[in-house]
């Protein structure tokens, strides 16, 4: 249906031919959770569902915009550019706009048709396609000379500053960084990363969406970071020198636990555990030891449920159930690795499964989320993709 519905749209309400047709993949993050804002490791990769957009230069200032997705558009006008509290789904755009001008950047008016297959609120960053798309057709359109790094970091104030979520880098630095059939890791200090090829002909990788929008992901997000900054602020007392929880080892935190409230010791364990995991999921990786892969997601998904409480029970149910179906497929080997994905709350449950056990595995989970929730299970198989692109 992509890209061609765009292009066809485009020249239904533009009545031309776009400039420019671009592809921005959402993204799924294998491990590495909640630590990208606390200078760590994480490990995403982009995905074969994407935002495409149409667009064209106007010789004036104008932003019309027309969203097929939600069926709904905008026009500013001629109007400034700030931020429209009824249509939130612009504000991911003129972010990116608003964000160039201020860096001196000219960006004049354009008309965009855009539409894709991200399911929305499902965690995998339909918001971030949509700035890094805009970022990549402005410097296209305008010939400002950004390179990709660049691009990310637009794109990642533009959700900070214009938004107002508070988000770390890897959403945006996935989704334009992605490369075919690997992951990514990126250490979110030095910003510098190496792909691993992320391919078997034993397993997929299979989202389960939960259905829950994360609406409290914002809030609680916030509430996360200030706990760990809480945290380092204390740990900073008797060592000066660190900067982030990436910075603190386990028998720095142990030293002063009594000095720190339980919760905040419990969302730094998790942060710090969770960064070493990245680093013990490459070495698998390298290893072709997928079961030692797995079986970091699981540990993962235990830290976010308990120590950094930003699941919920669907979310449990759902990776309880694929230890249910190893039991009762008598496989022990059918899923390596369960979790949930993102930021938290809602969304997508990430599985390693076994590619010959997969009819069942998707029967057992959908029959048991039905009887518990009596709601379906929309579960996708993901494969990894480039990262944004012109198309065409
Ligand atoms: C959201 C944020 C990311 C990251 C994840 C949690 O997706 O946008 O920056 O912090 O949550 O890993």
């Amino acid at each position: 249906m992509f890209p061609q519905t765009v292009i066809e749209q485009f020249k239904a309400v533009f009545g031309e031919e776009q400039e420019i047709v671009v592809r921005a993949p959402g993204r799924i993050n294998l491990i590495g959770e909640h630590t990208d804002y606390n200078g760590g490791y994480v490990l995403p990769a982009a995905i074969d569902k994407a935002i495409w957009f149409a667009a064209s230069k106007r010789t004036d200032d104008r932003f019309v915009i027309h969203s097929l997705d939600l069926n709904d558009s905008f026009d500013s006008n001629h109007g400034e550019i700030r931020q429209q509290s009824q249509q939130s789904w612009v504000n991911y755009l003129l972010g990116v706009i608003s964000e160039a001008r201020k860096d001196g950047f000219k960006v004049g008016g354009l008309n965009i048709v855009f539409g894709g297959d991200v399911p929305l609120g499902a965690g995998l960053s339909s918001s971030a396609a949509l700035e890094c798309g805009m970022g990549h057709i402005v410097n296209e359109l305008f010939g400002i000379g950004m390179d990709k790094m660049d691009i990310v970091k637009l794109a990642q104030r533009a959700e900070n500053k214009f938004v107002g979520m508070q988000c770390g880098i890897m959403d945006m630095f996935a989704s334009v960084m992605g490369r075919c059939e690997n992951v990514v890791r990126l250490d979110c200090r030095s910003l510098e990363y190496e792909y691993f090829p992320f391919k078997s002909s034993e397993y997929t990788l299979i989202l389960c969406n939960s259905g829950v929008k994360h609406a409290l992901v914002d809030s609680e997000y916030n509430t996360r970071r200030r706990e760990c900054e809480t945290g380092v602020a204390q740990i900073k007392r008797s060592h000066p020198d660190i900067k982030s929880l990436r910075d603190i080892t386990q028998s720095m935190l142990e030293e002063e636990k009594s000095n720190l409230p339980e919760v905040v010791y419990r969302r730094c364990n998790y942060v710090i555990g969770e960064i070493k995991r990245v680093e013990d999921a490459c070495k698998a990786l390298i290893n072709n030891d997928l079961e030692q892969f797995g079986s970091l997601m699981y540990q993962t998904h235990d830290g976010l449920q308990y120590d950094y409480e930003v699941s919920c029970t669907e979310l449990d149910f759902l990776v309880d159930a694929t230890k249910q179906f190893k039991l009762a497929s008598n496989q022990k080997d059918a899923v390596l690795g369960a979790r949930m994905m993102g930021g938290g709350f809602g969304g997508c449950s990430i599985n390693l499964v076994k590619k010959s056990a997969l009819k069942s595995f998707l029967s057992f989970m959908q029959t048991a989320f039905l009887a518990e929730y009596d709601r379906e299970l929309p579960c996708h198989e993901v494969a990894l993709t480039d990262g944004v692109a012109t198309i065409a």
